[in-house]
């Protein structure tokens, strides 16, 4: 939202609502208590989309509350807490909130004492600003200037006098162009406060609609529409509201207008094929006169183009009602169900002869398939004159075939997927026509409240009968910072007030994939304004690279570059916007390298190879496979998966001015690796440098290595220029610049018994590491490839592959979700399991009696029996929806194989009032560390929760703390802690027996240190050790319905049984386990980083990398008891049994290969549909995108 357009607005921000001081919102209050904040980045967002839903509606259904989230995302929960909060302003609570209650082993009392939602208390709007004289306003910055004419003659007279000047009006889409593409226009116009742009008129003949309404008036209005006419009259209205109930999320709709979707002609706009296929005009005005243009084939003239002249303005959109015996639909598809652009859709509308199936009209326009919306003639003309059936319709498609193509290198790729969708949805479209014959019913509503007809539940052990009520460890404490999340009190890195003399550091990255760099320009940059310093590798005092498991990594390109994103120089300035255009201005002047790799085959070809490359192996692999009744050989390939955190990486370095002191604030996951790094690059002592990380918001793994370069390099200019300077990346840089989880092709071979016994397994994993080896995952992924299962004679393999992309790095799971995957399709997973007490490949002794009864359990609560003879029922009645079901184990090693890596430390000091101060080595990021450690003190020190306090992450009080990842940080943290609670409590002992009677207060003096750690190592050579402090054990189930004709698929039930010990915090525990679930099904199912032949990220941000969403959320998820990713690959697996029995249906046998992730486009070719089938080979030009690994 530009900041002139709220001129006369008032602005409410989640500080504005409530606050921890003074009185708290009831939408910051439930969140909190429900768990539904981890990390906290996200939660200012949920807070104030829910007040604002609460403004209009104080009593709100679920499918409201569902639909208002639907724009928001989260990256930690799951959703499930978050929804689980909201619910309570639904009129019918009380079940849910007992039934929550239980699952977490709390008392009712806190949700008796909800705060009650009183809408007499909210703020109203400023008096002053209604009272304000409406008059043209005109706002000039640096670059531009900005016109807000209040009447439409001015609007006109202004756009005759500035026809290049574009008409602002929601900004959803001019915005990102000026945003993300550096358009820059010297002039714009708002049409926001034209009241003639907003007028709405019903006639008999149909509904002329402003347009400046936003989608959200333009839905009010349909629905209106759709109730009070007569449904033949309604067919083009429903099918809008149909289309546009999917059109990004409430956010977008409430600004984003009819005239700016209609006038950008945006190739996958929803509206536009309707519009066109329902007949509608579009009232055009020049400042001469109006003229009336229909919005047809002739309208849209090429991509973001339409026959309108520069100086013309659309002044309304007018849609007839439909006629008798006429049908119209829309349909489309998108790689998430809400908030994502179309990947197809299509506007269909057929007009019959009285009482006949003959068809006397036909429009079929179809959007995502050409650079504008695209009219299929030649195919319609198939189809007029003839009766509506197959024979029919057969000739259409294959009409359709030849008139609907895309090249080989179309932009957005997916090009046999998005031409088999116009063939679908056409099919689809002749179906619901040839019901509508039969019994003219209304296109049903499109909406999914079945989602929320089943109540997502999760259970964990009550605490043992006993114990003290002051004693908060098992209980499900709320996140200690909850209250400071949803008030917006939390403080991130970026939030740190700007200090005096502060500058902004933005980087330039380089644009080529492998080349030498021959000159860099920074002349024109220098002369900006605001510009400080720009410096490039050869700037840096001290070490100039940082090495990672021995290899090393440039801290800034020296001579070459081996990877687009790759940091080349640094610009410091004096705001972000200076340093942002100034390093725009930096000339990088390139000579081409040969030999470019960015496969995992092509490393493979060039033997490009980081070092050291892993073997394990065990039994006599080689005498199994000649024993085995069958043998089957294949390789899957698993795609990367980005971070995603909310926050993008940020820090800000201060230099004190003295002795070479620097003090860094960053979000980062090891504080001690930046301070190293710091210390390292600047050539100084890394006594002189501490880092402070108060939390993060959000990590996974990506705020490890990756923030401690990007620290070196700010630290680098706050040295140089002698002032404090922040660094926070965008989110299109983030996504560029720090890599992602490691896409991995794994070939492998069983061999196995008729009774579906495995005897061998042979497995090589190649992991494309990018150009830096990093966190290489592989050694983790051979020590997990046996996962659950007793293969006693197997070797594995693995290679870091040296490749011309962005260095991939650690992602929670560091490895796992990518190794057991290999073998889980292809066993018979009950057979195979750790059955006793038995040794791991690398000879770690363990006992699976968990692991059976997590599978157990699993199996039992899910009715797996039952529910898969339901799923071979369906299957069998359906021919176009499959379901599936599987159930998946898990054993996951906690832990750094490197023993140093394991231990920790705390410093606790106990002041006079007896208010405890904790520090630990481990960093707060949503995971609820802070909230643990706290639980352990009190139940140490024996004192209530309220006096223990947690400030922050130093490497100033606790030093050479090991990174927060690894399933480890409570537990080495929270011993540490529990360690040093102990030794002050014990030394309180001889004064509290001198005064019994004292308080805690009275007995409190000491400070004390401990330090903790696990013996944990792994003997590549000798192929064993003991690389994990214990495993944990899970089993997930997980039953999904797909629709062959598309691809999309919905997660009906997900049962998750998981063993988490004793947990300290049940809640925390839950969040975690369904959180770390939801990024797994993203990782299987959903999530594709995208590349250009050239080695260019496409995937930079929301718009194109698909995270789930409240959407995705299985409609029902059972959940006991360790987050495992991992799990996730349950619906990946279950979705292979629903393609499997499509492709029974369609006549194909036999294994088949399913790529992970499991996108709607590889599950829909799988299916091999008649439709897909129908698609010819495309001939051999380059793919718009990479296929990786
Ligand atoms: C996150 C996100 C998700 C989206 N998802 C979808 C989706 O699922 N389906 C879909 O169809 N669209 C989607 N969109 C696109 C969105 O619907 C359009 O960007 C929006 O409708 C454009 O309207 P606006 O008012 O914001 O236009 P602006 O950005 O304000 O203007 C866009 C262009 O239209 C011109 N213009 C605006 N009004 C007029 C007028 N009255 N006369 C002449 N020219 C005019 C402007 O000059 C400008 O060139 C999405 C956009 C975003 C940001
Ligand atoms: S709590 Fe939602 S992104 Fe972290």
């Amino acid at each position: 939202m530009p900041v002139c357009q709220l001129h006369g607005a008032a602005v409410t921000t989640v500080e504005g609502i409530g606050s921890t001081k003074t009185r708290l919102h009831p939408v910051q209050e439930r969140i909190a208590k429900a768990h539904g904040s981890q990390c906290g980045f996200c939660t200012p967002g949920m807070v104030m989309s829910i007040y604002t839903l609460l403004r209009n509606k104080p009593q709100p259904t679920m499918e409201e509350i569902r639909e208002t989230l639907g724009g928001n995302l989260c990256r930690c929960t799951g959703y499930r807490p978050i929804i689980d909060g909201y619910r309570t302003f639904c009129e019918v609570i009380s079940s849910f909130i007992s039934g929550f209650l239980h699952a977490v082993g709390e008392s009712l009392e806190p949700f008796r004492k909800l705060l009650p939602l009183d809408p007499t208390q909210e703020l109203i709007f400023p008096p002053e600003l209604i009272l304000e004289e409406r008059a043209t306003q005109t706002f000039r910055g640096e670059r531009m200037t900005w016109i807000s004419p209040i009447s439409l003659d001015e609007l006109l007279q202004l756009k005759s006098q500035h026809p290049q000047a574009p008409v602002v009006m929601g900004n959803t889409n001019l915005g990102l162009d000026i945003k993300f593409k550096g358009v820059v226009h010297p002039i714009i116009i708002s049409g926001f406060r034209v009241r003639e742009l907003f007028e709405v008129t019903e006639k008999p003949e149909g509904v002329c609609i402003g347009a400046g309404s936003s989608l959200s008036t333009v839905r009010s209005v349909l629905e209106k529409c759709v109730c009070s006419l007569p449904a033949e009259h309604t067919q083009t209205l429903a099918a809008l509201l149909e289309q546009l109930s999917h059109v990004a999320g409430e956010q977008i709709r409430n600004v984003a207008t009819l005239g700016g979707n209609v006038a950008s002609a945006y190739p996958n706009s929803d509206l536009n094929p309707v519009l066109a296929a329902g007949n509608a005009d579009h009232l055009c005005v020049i400042p001469e006169g109006k003229r009336e243009v229909p919005l047809d084939k002739d309208f849209f003239v090429g991509f973001g183009k339409t026959v309108l002249k520069p100086d013309e303005i659309v002044l309304s959109v007018f849609i007839p009602v439909s006629r008798k015996g006429e049908v119209v639909r829309a349909f489309r598809h998108a790689p998430r169900k809400e908030n994502a652009l179309a990947t197809v859709n299509a506007g269909l509308r057929v007009w019959f002869e009285e009482g006949s199936n003959v068809v006397k009209e036909m429009s079929v326009y179809y959007g995502g398939v050409g650079p504008c919306t695209v009219s299929a003639e030649r195919t319609v003309q198939q189809v007029i004159g003839r009766p509506w059936n197959e024979a029919t319709l057969s000739d259409a498609y294959r009409a359709l075939v030849d008139e609907v193509t895309l090249g080989a290198s179309a932009p957005g790729g997916k090009v046999m997927f998005r031409r088999s969708l116009t063939l679908s949805l056409l099919f689809r479209f002749y179906l619901h026509v040839l019901q509508h014959l039969k019994d003219t019913v209304r296109p049903p509503s499109v909406t999914c409240s079945v989602l929320w007809s089943a109540c997502p539940t999760s259970s964990s052990p009550d605490v043992p009968s006993g114990q003290s009520e002051q004693d908060p460890v098992g209980r499900a404490v709320q996140h200690q910072a909850a209250l400071s999340h949803a008030t917006g009190e939390a403080v991130y890195c970026d939030d740190f007030p700007r200090t005096q003399g502060e500058l902004f550091l933005s980087v330039v990255t380089s644009a080529r994939a492998h080349a030498r760099i021959t000159h860099i320009d920074v002349s024109r940059a220098l002369s900006m304004p605001g510009v400080v310093d720009v410096f490039t590798a050869d700037d840096i005092p001290g070490k100039k690279f940082r090495s990672f498991t021995g290899i090393d990594e440039e801290i800034l390109a020296q001579g070459e570059v081996t990877c687009v994103g790759q940091m080349v120089c640094a610009v410091v300035a004096d705001t972000k916007p200076h340093a942002k255009l100034a390093s725009a201005a930096v000339k990088v002047h390139y000579e081409d390298l040969p030999d470019r790799i960015f496969t995992v085959e092509e490393a493979v070809e060039k033997r490009s190879f980081f070092l050291p490359q892993r073997e394990i192996q065990r039994g006599d692999v080689t005498k199994a496979f000649q024993e085995a009744d069958h043998i089957y050989e294949g390789e899957i390939r698993l795609g990367g998966q980005e971070h995603f955190y909310m926050e993008t990486q940020s820090m800000l370095v201060i230099p004190l001015g003295e002795e070479k002191e620097m003090k860094v604030y960053a979000s980062t996951q090891h504080p001690t690796m930046v301070q190293e790094a710091v210390a390292e690059t600047l050539g100084i002592p890394s006594s002189r440098v501490s880092c402070h990380v108060k939390r993060i918001g959000g990590a996974f793994g990506g705020k490890l290595s990756k923030t401690s370069i990007l620290a070196s390099i700010t630290a680098l200019a706050a040295w140089r220029s002698e002032r404090p300077v922040r660094c926070v990346l965008d989110r299109g840089e983030d996504m560029l610049i720090t890599g992602a989880r490691h896409p991995v092709l794994g070939k492998y071979k069983v061999g196995f018994m008729s009774d579906g016994r495995i005897t061998a397994a042979d497995v090589r994993y190649y992991a494309n590491a990018g150009h830096t080896p990093d966190d290489s995952v592989i050694e983790k992924i051979l020590l997990h490839m046996d996962n659950a299962y007793n293969i006693l004679n197997l070797r594995g393999q693995s290679a870091a592959c040296k490749t011309n992309l962005p260095s991939n790095t650690a992602f929670r799971g560091f490895g796992v979700p990518q190794t057991p995957w290999c073998s889980a399709g292809q066993l018979k997973r009950e057979k195979n399991l750790y059955k006793e007490t038995s040794l791991t490949h690398y000879k770690m002794e363990f006992d699976p009696e968990v692991l059976l009864r997590c599978w157990e359990e699993c199996k039992e609560r899910s009715e797996l029996d039952r529910r898969r003879l339901d799923v071979a029922r369906f299957n069998q009645q359906n021919r176009w929806k499959k379901r599936g079901i599987a159930l998946i184990p898990l054993k996951y090693g906690v832990g750094f194989a490197e023993g140093f890596l394991n231990q920790a430390a705390a410093l606790v000091h106990i002041y006079k009032d007896g208010s405890v101060l904790v520090s630990h080595g481990g960093t707060e990021m949503g995971q609820g560390i802070h909230t643990k450690v706290q639980q352990v003190a009190s139940r140490e020190l024996d004192v209530p929760l309220s006096m223990i306090h947690i400030s922050e992450t130093s490497t100033s009080s606790v030093p050479n703390t090991c990174p927060s990842a690894a399933s480890i940080g409570t537990d080495v943290n929270g011993m540490a802690v529990k360690d040093a609670c102990q030794t002050l409590y014990k030394s309180l002992e001889p004064i509290r027996k001198q005064d019994p009677n004292g308080t805690w207060q009275s007995w409190c003096m000491c400070v004390c240190v401990s330090i903790r750690g696990h013996d944990l190592y792994m003997d590549w050579v000798k192929q064993e050790g003991r690389p994990y402090a214990y495993f944990t054990y899970s089993a997930c189930c997980s039953e999904v319905e797909l629709d062959c004709l598309t691809g999309e698929y919905r997660t009906v039930r997900t049962d998750l049984v998981a063993d988490i010990g004793r947990s300290i915090n049940p809640a925390i525990d839950i969040g975690q386990i369904e959180g770390a679930f939801m990024q797994g099904l993203g990782l299987y199912t959903m999530e594709e980083l995208k590349f250009s032949p050239s080695g260019v990220l496409y995937t930079r941000g929301p718009g194109q990398y698909k995270i789930p969403a409240v959407c995705d959320v299985p409609l029902q998820f059972n959940g006991v008891g360790e987050p495992t990713v991992f799990l996730g690959c349950s619906v990946f697996f279950a979705l292979k049994e629903a393609v499997a029995a499509a492709r029974s249906d369609a006549g194909l046998s036999g294994p088949f290969t399913l790529h992970s992730p499991a996108t709607p486009e590889r599950a829909c070719i799988a299916c091999g549909t008649r439709f897909t089938q129908m698609i010819p080979e495309t001939e051999t030009a380059q793919p718009w995108a990479l296929e990786l690994p």
